[in-house]
């Protein structure tokens, strides 16, 4: 099928073919037809993301979600940012193109390793960031994303806070609030967790000048390289008011997409080899369709884990 590849010198070689242009416009056309709005997260297919009414990152998404009018969303994405959108927005239907798109940090804790975390604490506030599953959510007191993770934190009273299930995006949040102590949970995302310090040093080395540009689901040892971290919305926007004309983007493929076609006059290069998350590539065009066609894959969440997920996942959203 498809395809369209960021090579590692920056350049993103694209091969649309005919027959995807056609899935596109039917995707496109049905769309119209049904009412449905199709959102897509920046690691999404090139050829996905060009059919989506919103890319964003995973705060853009649910904001999007939450506020649309359409009778239908269907979610290019993954399992968790679906429940999200309908968490947020419970009476439309959601529908996600291929259910195996789950996401390997998600399933690192689930509902009944929540409760137990909690219990091994007592009395301690838990910070989910948003990439769990509903069941998680319900056992939290508030979500965040790796937008709002610092604020989410810093807007409780407490001085200890649980938070799961990213260890490394809890030690960014550390860092950058001294006064409260952050208990994590041992979770990571395996995308990011495959970028090393010496892959992003021999990147460097090739492009001195380059701007690195980072994840905060990176390791500590990887965001002391890097110029600026942010979600990735967040090193969108940074490249584009940068001055500089050379990156380094520490994330995920899809991204590179995103910037070169936004920013075509500045460089963005990958490390070796790109990362690229598994469960995002899930989603193609044709199951899209499919999807569409028949309301196949609605997001269903039982209604007592909805009414506590909703809880935390709209105190996020008053928050910031
Ligand atoms: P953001 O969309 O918040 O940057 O998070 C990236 C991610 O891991 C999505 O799975
Ligand atoms: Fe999950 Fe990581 Fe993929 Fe995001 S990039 S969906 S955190 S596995």
């Amino acid at each position: 099928m498809a395809i369209a590849l960021p090579t590692d010198d920056g350049t993103t070689e694209r091969r649309i073919t005919p027959e995807l242009r056609s899935l596109q416009s039917r995707i496109r056309e049905l769309a119209q037809r049904k009412n449905a709005v199709i959102l897509a997260h920046i690691y999404q297919r090139l050829e996905v993301q060009e059919i989506a009414d919103f890319i964003g990152d995973s705060l853009n998404l649910s904001r999007e979600a939450q506020k649309t009018k359409a009778d239908m969303i269907v979610f290019c994405g993954v399992h968790f940012m679906a429940e999200t959108a309908k968490l947020l927005n419970p009476t439309r239907t959601v529908l996600l193109p291929d259910m195996k798109a789950g996401c390997g940090m998600a399933d690192m804790i689930t509902g009944d390793m929540a409760r137990a975390f909690r219990a091994k604490h007592p009395g301690l506030p838990l910070v989910s960031y948003v990439n769990t599953y509903a069941e998680v959510k319900a056992e939290s007191d508030i979500c965040c994303t790796s937008t709002n993770a610092v604020r989410i934190v810093q807007s409780l009273p407490d001085r200890e806070v649980l938070f799961a299930p990213d260890k490394f995006l809890g030690a960014y949040v550390q860092k950058h609030i001294p006064d409260k102590k952050l208990i994590c949970w041992d979770g990571y995302c395996p995308t990011h967790f495959v970028i090393r310090p010496e892959m992003v040093l021999a990147r460097k080395a090739l492009s001195p000048t380059a701007l690195v540009l980072a994840h905060p689901e990176c390791s500590p040892e990887v965001l002391e390289l890097a110029d600026f971290v942010g979600s990735t919305q967040a090193m969108m926007e940074f490249a584009g008011h940068s001055e500089n004309r050379e990156f380094i983007i520490l994330t995920e493929a899809g991204l590179l997409f995103r910037l070169k076609d936004l920013y075509p006059e500045k460089r963005f290069y990958s490390i070796a080899p790109c990362p690229h998350c598994p469960y995002m590539k899930f989603v193609e065009l044709d199951k899209v369709l499919a999807c569409l066609e028949g309301d196949l894959n609605p997001i269903e969440i039982p209604t007592d884990v909805m009414i506590r997920a909703r809880s935390s996942i709209e105190r996020m959203v008053e928050v910031v």
